[in-house]
């Protein structure tokens, strides 16, 4: 769905009284000023409401809602309980809270002395995200208008946050398109498309691929009737070594001729939301102009059984040059990205490297859906991208990695197996994918099989892909690798 729409307007009191959809006013123990004004023409409702004990049960950025009040055309007033000078995390979650109750007559939001305005922009645009294919869809919500004195400052103060929300958007409309929508050609045809948004987009193909040995991606997708594609992104916001941005794009994930089980198999046509990530961080970079070299590579294979597909026991070259056994055709995000890594790696010498997959579902048994999985070989990155996820609420959790684990994925018949059993299978498969990583590349990979699509509504999405990391990883480019 395209973001809700939002302007920035002056507070006129009588549209404000005439408007048809939701009129939102903020208090903490004491009403502003502005809502004082919509106190008056409710004839006390506002006050009344700060007394009652629902109100004092609210934490800041929840909100009571009065239907149909008196005085007012709105369908409801909504009172956010909000201090004065709000955290960011208290006001994105008070944006949310205004996005979900809106419908399509939409809301005025009387924002006078909300700080940080943006943030509460951002919980908002983030949070009206709405996706569907039914022929009778509901009507979107929105417009929202937000009434400030200073509508121009207020625009420009929000425009970096909405372009973020709008890329988080990009990222969840690709997880959640099915796989005869989005297949690989279509998947690289969209990433092609933001070359409007001055990213470099290059599309390698099957033949490139071959030409560069990347055997161990290319047997993933020998069973499909989808071919296989590296897209390359680049945004060259500034010189020297880029930061190389990583994802498993797996458009569809049968496991191969290690076939998955019926049931629950429809979801994994989410197993592309890593390359979704990447793509998305790589929109949002470019929509404010990063002052950072970044480049965002993507996998984009299908995982299909057929007479051509790979077999357990096959055996395969990586570009890399080492050799892996290949015992479960459903390990096969690691093949893919092994071949990408080390491209990335030989390509563009990256300062650091992070790569994103929903690689395993043994990541989900360790740490639920509420928090990544990071593994990495470098403490400084993985700190800092562990508080760029604090200060955006993504949740992220260290991992170990170790030569102890390591021994699991040994083999007498090449130089790696694909698998390492049950035990330790998120770490065993990091395991896999840091022997594609030279021990001088500072590199994260974070296992998102868990927080991609989670099974319920988060803070800042409705049911469906959540875009988890659009906004950590820009928050990092920001805090690391910006000039
Ligand atoms: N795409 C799956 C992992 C996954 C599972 C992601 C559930 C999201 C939700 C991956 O390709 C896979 O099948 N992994 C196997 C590895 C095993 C065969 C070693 C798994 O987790 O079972
Ligand atoms: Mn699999
Ligand atoms: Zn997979």
């Amino acid at each position: 769905m395209a973001l809700i729409p939002v302007d920035f307007a002056p507070l006129d009191t009588v549209a404000l009284a005439a408007h048809a959809g939701r009129v939102v006013v903020f208090a903490d123990d004491t009403l502003t000023v502005e809502a004082q004004r919509v106190d008056r023409k409710t004839r006390g409702a506002l006050s009344r409401a700060l007394k009652s004990a629902a109100w004092l049960a609210l934490k800041p950025g929840e909100a009571l809602t009065l239907a149909f009040p008196f005085g007012l055309a709105a369908s409801a007033l909504v009172l956010v309980r909000l201090p004065r000078r709000a955290t960011p995390d208290q006001a994105r979650k008070a944006g949310a809270t205004i996005a979900k109750g809106l419908t399509e007559t939409g809301a005025v939001i009387v924002a006078r002395g909300i700080k940080p305005l943006a943030d509460l922009v951002e919980g908002l645009a983030l949070r009206a995200y709405g996706w569907t294919m039914k022929t009778e869809a509901d009507k979107a919500p929105g417009p929202v208008t937000v009434a400030s004195p200073d509508p121009e400052a207020a625009r420009a103060a929000c425009a970096e946050a909405l372009s973020r929300a709008e890329a988080v958007h990009f990222t969840r409309d690709l997880v959640n398109e099915p796989a005869n929508v989005l297949t690989t050609i279509d998947f690289a045809h969209r990433l092609e498309a933001m070359r409007d948004l001055g990213l470099e987009v290059e599309v390698l193909d099957e033949d490139a691929m071959v030409k560069l040995g990347m055997h161990a991606l290319l047997g993933v997708g020998q069973g499909s009737e989808s071919p296989s594609k590296l897209v390359v992104m680049r945004w060259p916001g500034a010189e020297g070594a880029p930061l190389a941005l990583v994802g498993k794009g797996v458009v569809f994930d049968t496991g191969g001729i290690s076939i998955k089980p019926a049931a629950g198999m429809e979801e994994m046509t989410m197993d592309m939301g890593g390359a979704a990530v990447v793509a998305g961080t790589m929109r949002a970079l470019a929509a404010r102009k990063a002052r950072a070299h970044v480049v965002g590579l993507v996998g984009l294979v299908e995982n299909m059984p057929d007479g051509r597909a790979q077999r357990p026991g096959d055996v395969v070259k990586s570009m890399k040059g080492d050799t892996i056994e290949v015992i479960n055709t459903d390990a096969e995000g690691r093949l893919v990205l092994a071949d990408v890594l080390w491209y990335a790696q030989d390509r563009f010498k990256p300062a650091a490297m992070i790569d994103l997959a929903t690689l395993t579902g043994a990541m989900i048994i360790a740490l639920g859906h509420d928090r990544a999985g990071v593994f990495s070989n470098d403490d400084g990155l993985c700190d800092a991208l562990l508080k760029a996820c604090e200060t955006t609420e993504e949740g992220a959790w260290r991992m170990p990695l170790g030569a102890s684990y390591d021994v699991l994925i040994k083999t007498r018949m090449a130089d790696m197996k694909n698998t390492g059993g049950r035990a330790a299978g998120s770490i065993t498969a990091a395991q896999f994918l840091q022997r594609f990583v030279k021990p001088d590349v500072p590199w994260a990979h974070i296992d998102i099989a868990g927080v991609a699509l989670p099974p319920g509504e988060t803070a800042f999405a409705p049911k469906g892909p959540t875009g988890w990391g659009v906004r950590a990883l820009d928050a990092l480019v920001r805090d690391r690798f910006e000039i």
